[in-house]
């Protein structure tokens, strides 16, 4: 083992000098699949699925992967070997999760505006549970599967109006958010459901934000969801569930402390023993976030009066987090460096929002050098466009010494491929 990045990202470290994932040199990777380069790291997504399911073993929870997170469908499917369900907010997803081979059971549905046929192909496969955001959706979903003769297992989504500490953009769980409902109003909807045809309370939901620095959210969520839970248990025999959503953090910069899931366990177990549920979570960025790196080539190296621009041929269609969120991901050298200079770390794209990294000191990399943007397993493919037209990365995964192309690089004809008329075509626009 080399030198190591970032704590508990152990799969990516430089040996000889040169960035490797596990047994596997980036540079041989970037030459034999091209940039921009997604890269993941099996052992890594492995690793922190065992290190949940080891910490939080007492309560034995059932772990479903936040598929949002990394849609590759390899990395669903080696989860789903080892035991995990998924949660998925969209029929793609569901389609996504079933096709990597995760028993429909083990899945949960979520997210605040599924159609009726998103509603008609998840109840088809017969999937665990859905999360239901609102009364409406409660009565599509009864109406729905009442016509179809099943039962539709519910988890009302709680809003507990726990500011999580985290971006605006992805806190999830304050009452002023579109997600769930509060607590007096869920209390309310579950009457409802347990009135409903064709509708059975399965358990109860909640997703706080993401990421989480540490398990006091949770903590202060479980204290005031624990009232209505107790209620549920004693009043619905078939309502066993408590599903604390995902949102534990990772560290995206050196010296960052990894989450600290021991404080996590330590918080959350006792509360859920007493609440007499059985815990669900829903991990997506903290199983697969330090698992990928974004490989890409330098381009050109521009300097004007005020920066140094170091312009890459990834831009931010590939990996949206930086001006999004204002994230920040570590960037290095594929080969080790100790030079360094102070730069904007950039992409093509003809937007000034186009960067990965703004005045920081980066590696002294030149033209035609790789270099990698650090801790971009979760939102970050799965987040990638086409703008600009741009086809979108290839994303290999290493497993030691084996590498697997999981998704080949989109071609401009991949652009084109939805648009059914030929250019010739375009000028006759025919009546409905
Ligand atoms: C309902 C739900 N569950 C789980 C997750 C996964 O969050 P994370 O990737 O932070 O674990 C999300 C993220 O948005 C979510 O909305």
């Amino acid at each position: 083992m080399g030198r190591i990045i970032l704590h508990e990202a152990e799969s990516f470290f430089y040996r000889n000098g040169r960035l490797h994932a596990e047994e596997i040199a980036i540079e041989e990777l970037a030459g034999r699949f091209g940039t921009p380069l997604y890269v993941y790291s099996l052992a890594h997504v492995r690793a922190q699925y065992e290190r949940l399911r080891i910490t939080l073993a007492e309560a034995a929870p059932s772990i479903h992967y936040a598929v949002k997170a990394n849609a590759c469908g390899a990395l669903i499917h080696a989860l789903g070997v080892m035991g995990a369900g998924a949660d998925v907010v969209s029929g793609g997803e569901l389609f996504r999760a079933r096709r990597a081979g995760i028993p429909a059971e083990r899945i949960v549905y979520a997210g605040i505006g599924k159609t009726g046929e998103e509603i008609e192909y998840a109840l088809g496969e017969r999937i665990g549970a859905f999360t239901v955001e609102s009364e409406p959706e409660l009565e599509r979903l009864s109406a729905f599967a009442r016509r179809r003769g099943v039962a539709a297992r519910v988890a009302i989504r709680v809003n507990p109006d726990v500011d999580p500490q985290t971006h605006v953009y992805t806190s999830t769980g304050k009452k002023e958010s579109k997600f769930g409902l509060d607590l007096e109003r869920a209390r309310c909807a579950y009457e409802r459901a347990a009135a409903l045809p064709n509708i059975e309370i399965a358990g109860v939901h909640m997703h706080l934000g993401s990421p989480l620095a540490d398990e006091k959210p949770y903590a202060e969520a479980l204290d005031k969801v624990a009232p209505l839970c107790e209620w549920l248990r004693d009043r619905f025999p078939s309502c066993t569930t408590l599903d604390l959503g995902g949102g534990m953090g990772i560290p995206y910069r050196r010296r960052q402390k990894p989450f600290d899931l021991a404080a996590f366990a330590a918080a959350v177990l006792p509360r859920v023993r007493v609440i007499g549920l059985r815990l669900a979570l829903e991990p997506g960025r903290y199983i697969v976030g330090n698992a990928g790196i974004l490989v890409a080539r330098v381009q050109y190296v521009k300097e004007n009066a005020f920066r140094r621009f170091i312009i890459t041929d990834a831009g931010m269609n590939d990996l949206i987090r930086p001006p999004l969120y204002g994230a920040w991901h570590e960037i290095v050298a594929v080969r080790e460096t100790e030079a360094h200079f102070r730069a904007d770390v950039v992409g093509p794209i003809c937007e000034s929002g186009d960067f990965f990294a703004q005045d920081r000191e980066a590696p002294a990399v030149r033209e035609g050098d790789l270099i990698a943007v650090m801790s971009a397993g979760a939102y970050g493919f799965s987040m990638a466009s086409n703008y600009n037209s741009r086809g979108r990365a290839a994303e290999v995964v290493v497993d030691g010494t084996r590498v697997m192309l999981a998704r080949r690089r989109e071609t401009w004809d991949d652009l084109v491929r939805a648009e059914d008329e030929a250019p010739s075509q375009y000028g006759r626009v025919k009546a409905m």
